[in-house]
């Protein structure tokens, strides 16, 4: 059986737990695949920090790695924008999957990176890109496809809501909580991103983009941040048995000539402690999504971090090397049964 050859670009937060679960799950994503999953490399900046692999998979090269013949998915955890794209790029114009995380250079730049894989008939997936371990791309874009979404609200920034939650419950400072949050993992290199709601603006786009079949980027979504809520907010919240959320809102709007237009918008928002949303604490996202036939549904889960955002950087995986392998498995199906099934009567 063919190998599928996997480079890493970036072994930070995200970058590290995907390497970490693709090595010591080796054996059972291989089942799922058909085909072992190899990495031949992995793009840093720093060279001389130990990460406890072999130092000559380290290289500080991402273009030639991309390049390299064996490598069948690119992984792309290293964020940013400028350096990110052409790389992609270039990889899916060579027939190469792409598995991001990148929501800011999917924001802006989908429609480029998704016709370059239409060029080559191969696949970009970005599941990782909105609410870390939470399936909300996936459903959107396949399960719901058939829908007519009406609607998609959520918590989709875990820094965000990890300090809000903080300030509302303990009186947290604002300062400290966000240092707390970036030591978790939690956000971004630039945690102005967060505060000031560009992430979840980024999110946002791309959540819009997928539910409503339409193209909306980062720049279109009206976006405040949380950096000037004080404590006196949350009193006055309290005092009307609300509290406050950075919220994602995304709909469909009939405007005054009658015809149809997308508005998405991200600010903090006064939310009835009676809402489902605000039950959401901590680095949890939520995402709301109300649709025609399907009615509505909730996705809830843990939005940032390294390992829940790695594994859903690790289904995009399997999923590209199935693809990659030919093996075209359903879920459920491997070259072998890896686990019996338990006989109720000896337990
Ligand atoms: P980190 O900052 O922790 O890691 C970035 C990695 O990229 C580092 O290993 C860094 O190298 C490497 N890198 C940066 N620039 C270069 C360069 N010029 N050449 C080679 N390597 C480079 O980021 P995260 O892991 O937190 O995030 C990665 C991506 O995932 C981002 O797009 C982020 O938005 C996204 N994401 C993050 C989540 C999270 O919870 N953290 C959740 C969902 C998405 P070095 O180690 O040498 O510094
Ligand atoms: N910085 C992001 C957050 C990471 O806090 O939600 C997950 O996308």
């Amino acid at each position: 059986v063919r190998p599928v050859g996997v480079a890493v670009l970036g072994m930070g937060t995200v970058g590290t737990e995907v390497i970490r679960y693709m090595t010591e799950n080796a054996e059972a994503l291989a089942a799922r695949i058909g085909a072992p999953l190899v990495l031949r490399g992995v793009a840093v900046r720093d060279l001389t920090r130990d990460r406890g692999l072999d130092p000559d998979l380290l290289t500080a090269d991402p273009a030639a790695l991309v390049s390299r013949e064996d490598v069948d998915i690119v992984v792309e955890l290293m964020g940013g924008i400028d350096l990110p794209r052409p790389l992609l790029l270039e990889a899916l114009r060579h027939g190469k999957a792409v598995v991001t995380a990148n929501k800011a250079l999917l924001a802006e730049y989908t429609d480029e990176l998704a016709e370059a894989a239409d060029s080559t008939h191969t696949d970009l997936y970005f599941e990782a890109a909105v609410a870390g371990a939470i399936p909300v791309i996936g459903p959107l874009r396949r399960s719901m496809a058939g829908d007519q979404v009406e609607r998609v609200v959520g918590i989709v920034n875990g820094t965000t809501n990890y300090i809000l939650s903080e300030m509302g419950s303990t009186g947290a400072d604002y300062s400290e909580t966000l240092a707390e949050a970036s030591r978790l993992g939690y956000a971004e290199a630039d945690p102005t991103a967060d505060v000031e709601g560009y992430d979840a603006a980024a999110k946002a786009a791309i959540l819009a983009s997928i539910a409503f079949h339409s193209r909306v980027t980062a720049g279109d979504v009206y976006r405040e941040g949380i950096s000037r809520i004080s404590p006196d907010d949350f009193e006055s919240a309290r005092d009307m048995d609300c509290t406050i959320k950075l919220l994602a809102i995304c709909e469909k709007l009939r405007q005054s000539d009658g015809s149809e237009a997308v508005s998405a918008r991200v600010y903090p928002a006064l939310l009835p402690n009676s809402h489902p949303l605000a039950a959401v604490n901590g680095a949890f996202n939520a995402v709301v999504v109300e649709a025609q036939a399907a009615g509505r549904l909730m996705f809830y889960g843990q939005g940032a971090g390294g390992a829940p955002t790695a594994s859903a950087v690790l289904g995009d995986m399997v999923a590209a090397a199935r693809n990659k392998a030919g093996a075209g498995r359903a879920p459920g199906e491997s070259t072998y049964a890896a686990l019996p099934v338990a006989n109720m009567d000896e337990i």
